[in-house]
């Protein structure tokens, strides 16, 4: 994470101790640099400079309010995919004409919802969709402002579990039915057509499929204009990678510009989606070695986080890098760090070589998106703390789940 740095042997979040945020609000804990995320905003600002657009933070990469309202504060829109993150965006100080709505399966009760707020756009994803969006709007009184989230068929060469953007895969409409689709909107009396839309998927490293996918979308954005179809916006979806281990992740400029030149002469408002870029490098999970297990074949270390804080080395065997808050002499030994879940795929870690005592404290690096937002309740393990470092001052922006709260909304039988 960008804004993690060694002072006098102790790991920083800015110009936090890391050690003292333990004292203070206990392990496991989710640490996020505003900093960090705000000069992650800023490189897509920068780069936008000149053209009309909006950066829409995907919400589902890190929800919480702070987060979002770092992000709404300094301009930045949201995309959403449900309910649930149409109201975090509101709570949060969201402009609801910056909020753009994805997602294959919204249901009337949230088109209601996010019609009633106002929002910018609906990203339609299916034929179904777009006539109950506008059986929807007609029945509130309301006009939806739509695009069509566009299938290109193209590789994103990411992870199987986060690739969208092949014909194989349930997003978006088929590349060669959204003409039609457009033209079939064009009908419908509730809706009115916004813009169109693509999101390939995520963790890309390589700018190269984002270009290929935006020209086969201004090749229907030419066919549509024959059709007597003007658009006012494209939005580009989300989807930039960052570096995790040693990845090369493309800079935000070479990851932009070259669309942006294919974009120049368009006229079109220009959104983006972005959501790991903003929030990714900005967070670390805290979490301290509880026990240490040296075995014959295999040692590990047992730490009071797990796969129900951070799921992704369970769930795509993602890689975070782990550091020691305070690093220590002595012979590294090899470690697989794991939490306390029962499950043998509950590992954060697996081979890292590092000095460890027990009492350790460890940051789990690049835990910013995908973390939190992902986190589950399983072994009735309470959900970890959020804190947020500004400059010298830590915040805690979400409190500790307490044991009670698990089954808070349960009751037994009469
Ligand atoms: N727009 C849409 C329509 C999306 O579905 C997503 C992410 C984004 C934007 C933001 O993508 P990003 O810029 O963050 O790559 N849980 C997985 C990632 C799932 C991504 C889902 N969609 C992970 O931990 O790697």
């Amino acid at each position: 994470m960008s804004a993690v740095s060694l002072r006098d042997g102790v790991l920083h979040a800015e110009q936090v101790s890391l050690v003292e945020i333990a004292a203070r609000f206990g392990t496991p804990c989710w640490v996020y640099s505003r900093q960090a995320i705000e000069s992650a905003l800023d490189e897509f600002l920068r780069e936008l400079e000149g053209f009309d657009s909006l950066v829409c933070y995907a919400v589902k990469a890190n929800s919480n309010l702070a987060v979002l309202n770092v992000l709404a504060r300094r301009g930045a829109g949201f995309d959403i995919v449900s309910a649930g993150e149409l109201s975090r965006a509101l709570a949060a100080g969201a402009d609801a004409q910056r909020i753009v709505f994805s997602g294959v399966g919204k249901t009337d009760e949230e088109m209601e919802l996010a019609l009633a707020a106002g929002i910018l756009c609906f990203n339609v994803e299916s034929a179904a969709e777009l006539e109950r969006l506008n059986a929807v709007a007609g029945r509130i009184g309301k006009t939806a402002a739509i695009s069509l989230r566009v299938n290109p068929d193209v590789d994103a060469r990411t992870h199987p579990y986060v690739s969208t953007g092949l014909k194989e895969n349930k997003f978006g409409v088929a590349f060669d039915e959204a003409r039609a689709l457009y033209r079939r909107a064009k009908q419908l009396a509730h809706l009115e057509i916004s813009g169109i839309d693509c999101h390939i998927g995520s963790q890309l490293l390589d700018p190269a499929p984002f270009s290929e996918a935006l020209d086969k979308v201004l090749l229907l954005v030419d066919q549509l204009g024959e059709d007597g179809i003007v658009l006012h916006h494209i939005d580009l979806g989300g989807g930039l990678g960052i570096r995790y281990r040693d990845e090369e992740a493309p800079s935000v400029s070479e990851y932009l510009r070259p669309m942006l030149e294919k974009l120049r002469a368009r006229g079109l408002r220009i959104v983006v989606e972005p959501g790991r870029r903003l929030v990714g490098n900005a967070g670390l999970l805290l979490t301290r070695v509880e026990c240490l297990k040296p075995g014959e074949v295999k040692n590990f270390a047992i730490v009071d986080a797990a796969m129900n804080d951070l799921a992704r080395p369970a769930l795509y065997g993602s890689w975070h890098d782990i550091v020691p808050v305070v690093p220590r002499a002595g012979t590294p030994l090899v470690w697989d760090i794991v939490g306390p879940v029962c499950e043998s795929g509950d590992f954060l870690g697996r081979g890292r070589e590092i000095a460890l005592e027990t009492g350790d404290l460890l940051a789990i690096l690049s835990a910013g998106a995908y973390g939190m937002s992902m986190s589950s309740n399983y072994n009735s393990r309470p959900r970890a703390a959020e804190v947020m470092v500004d400059g010298a001052s830590a915040h805690l922006v979400r409190r500790r789940e307490s044991v009670e709260e698990l089954y808070a909304l349960e009751q037994p039988l009469p």
